[in-house]
């Protein structure tokens, strides 16, 4: 089961020491949304920079080993609200959502499972268990067995507690239940475990994901905040053609806000109702959309190994048919081993081949033109001898399109997560082992007391060094409380200037990992982190 106390742990320290807040707290917040304090923000835009500079700045180099052409763009979040017909999502970007009449609870009905009882006086009884998959079913239904009650997690969920439910003799041959898939006579005999009743849950039906606003003072227009980056990327796909100098096959990056109107947003940032997504979309012929579906499958997986992460904690998992997004052909997704789905992986990035599914829609509903004259592909077919027919109509086509699409607020859980490391030997009990490229902090610069032109040194060096890393000046408690401080926000390298450092110009740098510590000159320190960072 999830490693709850890990997690805990986790949103706690964000909280604490400003990386991650509950939006609006002083009134009581507001479910799904969180805001990024300092470090969050400086942790979050570490890891944009380093997609940014690996898609867009020095994208990967091709199958053929030349440059590929890339380009970046920050598109409107609230765009022609006819873009959602036409991309599907008006129809069909919903979820089935489920309610418990008794309890008024609200959940996605594909993350409810259910179990059958033997059945008490005869009756038939099916108890639910709000998880999201089948193997986390079967988990908490042995430990219900075992305990009496539902695992601590199903009651963190839930906010139950820990009520005793004494099961009955159970059927063993029977296995966990999609809620979706089960009848509506069958519906009636489930059992929530916070309600009295049984047969307490609605009937599945579906809810649209997008939020929605109004535009305009007079006669308001209803229009969509975007559940997805990427449309905007597919309405400018013809102005790019026209203003800039690429050619098929090249990609067009973005990084910004997307909404959805979740069902359950839950485990802190992992699923919320504003988030940001890291997204590209790759614009190739459609003879060889696997072949780049295959590219930037290997490319994005290397990605993610840079940020540190753990090779053990992702893994790729290709989507069922039952799974694909309306619009995706073929669609896997890069997992991460999150505490809260340990042993099990969760979503991090999906890499989808959504053929020529928007460009197509995007035409028929704006009536404008979005194919593309291969002028390339037109002289390697006369070169081949192919007939003017051929050539006239294997040149002009509707590109494919490859789209890597990952949650960028999601990466910041990832590599909270990843850091998060006990260590009962230091004063903070923990650090967070961040690579120090995405460390918020690089180096704090202490003082050891005030006085004795300790402080005077010190400010002179930090104000030196923030010119190329990010520092931070701390004179407060005691040098021990200052080292604990910055092992738990992560910051690889602490400076004391201290007695010493008045008679021979050296300065104690103190490694977070290692714990160890170095005397080194004060005008060699630049190049003493500069060589580290
Ligand atoms: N354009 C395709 C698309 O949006 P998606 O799989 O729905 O695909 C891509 O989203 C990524 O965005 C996900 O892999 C996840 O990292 C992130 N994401 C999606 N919904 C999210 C949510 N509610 N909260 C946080 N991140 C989310």
């Amino acid at each position: 089961m999830a490693d709850a106390s890990v997690m805990e742990q986790i949103v706690s320290l964000c909280k604490r020491r400003g990386f991650i807040y509950p939006a609006s707290e002083i009134y009581g917040g507001l479910n799904g949304f969180w805001d990024y304090g300092p470090l969050g923000c400086l942790l979050k835009n570490n890891i944009r920079d380093w997609w940014w500079h690996e898609m867009v700045l020095c994208p990967p180099l091709g199958p053929d080993g030349h440059p590929i052409e890339m380009v970046g763009l920050d598109s409107a979040i609230i765009q022609n609200p006819k873009t959602w017909v036409a991309s599907g999502h008006a129809t069909g970007f919903a979820d089935p959502m489920v309610d418990d009449k008794e309890t008024k609870r609200r959940m996605r009905a594909d993350h409810v499972w259910v179990r059958e009882l033997a059945g008490i006086d005869g009756k038939r009884i099916f108890v639910a268990l709000p998880v999201t998959n089948f193997a986390e079913a079967e988990t908490a239904f042995d430990y219900w067995l075992a305990n009496g009650r539902p695992p601590k997690e199903l009651q963190l969920k839930l906010s139950m507690s820990a009520r005793r439910y004494s099961p009955p003799a159970y059927n063993y041959q029977d296995r966990p239940l999609a809620y979706t898939n089960i009848s509506e006579a069958d519906r009636l005999c489930v059992h929530w475990p916070e309600a009295e009743a049984l047969g307490t849950l609605t009937e599945p039906r579906q809810f649209n994901l997008m939020l929605t606003t109004e535009i305009g003072a007079v006669d308001p227009v209803k229009a969509y905040l975007r559940p997805e980056t990427a449309q905007g990327i597919f309405l400018d796909f013809k102005n790019i053609i026209d203003t800039t100098r690429v050619k098929v096959p090249f990609g067009v990056a973005q990084v910004g806000k997307s909404f959805r109107n979740e069902v359950t947003p839950r485990n802190f940032i992992f699923r919320s109702r504003e988030f940001e997504q890291m997204e590209m979309e790759w614009f190739c012929h459609p003879d060889e959309a696997l072949k780049w579906y295959e590219f930037w499958k290997a490319r994005r997986m290397e990605w993610w190994r840079s940020l540190g992460v753990a090779e053990g904690n992702l893994r790729l998992r290709d989507h069922t048919k039952e799974e694909l997004s309306h619009y995706s052909k073929m669609t896997v997704d890069i997992e991460y081993k999150y505490p809260f789905t340990t042993p099990d992986f969760g979503e991090l990035e999906g890499i989808a081949h959504r053929g020529s599914f928007d460009l197509t829609q995007h035409q028929e509903h704006s009536g404008q033109k979005l194919d593309y004259f291969d002028q390339e592909l037109q002289l390697k077919l006369k070169e081949q001898g192919v007939s003017p027919e051929d050539i006239k109509a294997k040149s002009r086509y509707i590109p494919n399109v490859i789209e890597p699409a990952s949650g960028l607020t999601r990466a910041v859980l990832v590599l909270l997560c990843e850091a998060f490391t006990p260590d009962e030997a230091r004063p903070s009990k923990m650090f967070l082992k961040f690579k120090p490229q995405f460390a918020p902090i690089k180096v704090g610069v202490f003082p050891l007391v005030n006085k004795d032109g300790m402080p005077e040194i010190a400010e002179k060096l930090y104000l030196d060094l923030r010119t190329q890393f990010t520092a931070e000046y701390d004179a407060k408690q005691s040098i021990g409380k200052r080292y604990a401080r910055m092992d738990e926000i992560g910051t690889p390298f602490c400076l004391t200037i201290d007695g010493q450092t008045i008679q021979d110009r050296t300065v104690t740098v103190r490694d977070r990992d290692a714990m160890t510590q170095v005397r080194v000159g004060l005008d060699q320190v630049k190049g003493y982190l500069g060589e580290r960072l």
